[in-house]
């Protein structure tokens, strides 16, 4: 989509039906030219400054191999070696930055601060992770999804843990866009937030598809193409371990709680896991598991979403 050029990619939400469509057919084409072995330089020349105030694996490294292989390469900006660890704001940053760079990936804390960041900045801004948001890893399992299951619209997802999470709301938000039931389960006081809930329940009104939320795994997890979950420990979390692993208790995703799904569900976690904690290593490391597929595509769902925003005279 035309419209994408330029733009920059904060929340699932402010993307229409087509244009994530067309994150989703690029990352195909894309993965298809790299296995193929076939050349691919869309972003020749360009450069990607990565800001990241957390730590990261797999968002790192996508986005880095990503824009070697579209011909560009990526500066990666811990906040501790640059001036932002000092005080310095995310409006001169952004300022400075827009510069010398091509785009920006920022992984941090509040949401409003890749917002003001976007604001600031002349250049593409992507959000690799915030406290409430993790758009970028939702393109990655919309890929998934289709690849295992040949469609999304129809299928019914659930997303049992933390419903305040950042993976909690961006997946409610993708499944309303694609026309996917979604329920989220979480124990009382781990609450999707409320106005992304609602939100997410009017769109998928309108897309013939049911967002929900409930106390109950077991309510959730019945019926499901899709189980999910994520840490009960989200980065910023660390203080209140103890009562979270205490909370939690109950929303292990077990061979009990999958027992419920469809007999051909697939397992799905963005990762890092704990297993033990929010799921067994019999799920995780089971057949039904489709984690490393979900984590391999971060890299072509990255170069999709970098080519759609970044790339000249597309
Ligand atoms: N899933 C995910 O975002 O992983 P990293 O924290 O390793 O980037
Ligand atoms: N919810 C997790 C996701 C990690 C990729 C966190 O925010 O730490």
């Amino acid at each position: 989509a035309a419209t994408l050029q330029g733009r920059d990619f904060l929340t699932i939400a402010e993307f229409t039906e087509e244009e994530l469509k067309a994150f989703l057919q690029t990352a195909v084409a894309l993965k298809t030219m790299q296995k193929q072995g076939v050349p691919h330089h869309f972003l020749q020349g360009q450069t990607l400054g990565m800001i990241f105030e957390k730590a990261s694996t797999r968002t790192r490294v996508a986005f880095e191999v990503g824009m070697y292989h579209l011909g560009g390469s990526a500066l990666y900006l811990s906040s501790k070696d640059i001036q932002i660890g000092r005080g310095e704001t995310i409006a001169d940053t952004a300022k400075v930055l827009s510069r010398m760079v091509d785009g920006i990936m920022i992984r941090t804390f509040g949401h409003e601060i890749v917002e003001e960041l976007a604001a600031n900045a002349d250049v593409p801004v992507i959000n690799g992770l915030t406290t409430t948001h993790h758009p970028t890893q939702v393109i990655a399992d919309l890929l998934t999804i289709y690849e295992h299951k040949g469609k999304l619209e129809g299928l019914k997802a659930c997303f049992i843990g933390d419903g305040y999470n950042n993976m909690a709301h961006s997946l409610m938000e993708g499944a309303a866009a694609v026309g996917m039931d979604m329920i989220v389960a979480s124990p009382k006081g781990y609450e999707p937030d409320a106005e992304i809930l609602d939100a997410a329940k009017a769109r998928g009104s309108k897309n013939g598809c049911t967002i929900a939320f409930t106390n109950s795994p077991q309510e959730a997890a019945e019926g499901c193409d899709i189980v999910i979950t994520d840490t009960w420990l989200s980065m910023g979390d660390e203080a209140e371990a103890d009562k979270r692993l205490h909370d939690f208790q109950g929303f292990q995703v077990d061979d009990a709680l999958v027992g419920l799904a469809k007999p051909d569900h697939i397992f799905m976690h963005c990762l890092p896991a704990h297993r033990g904690e929010e799921v067994t290593p019999s799920v995780i490391d089971g057949a039904h598991s489709v984690v490393f597929d979900e984590a391999e595509n971060r890299l072509h769902a990255h170069k999709a979403i970098l080519k759609c925003l970044m790339e000249k005279n597309a």
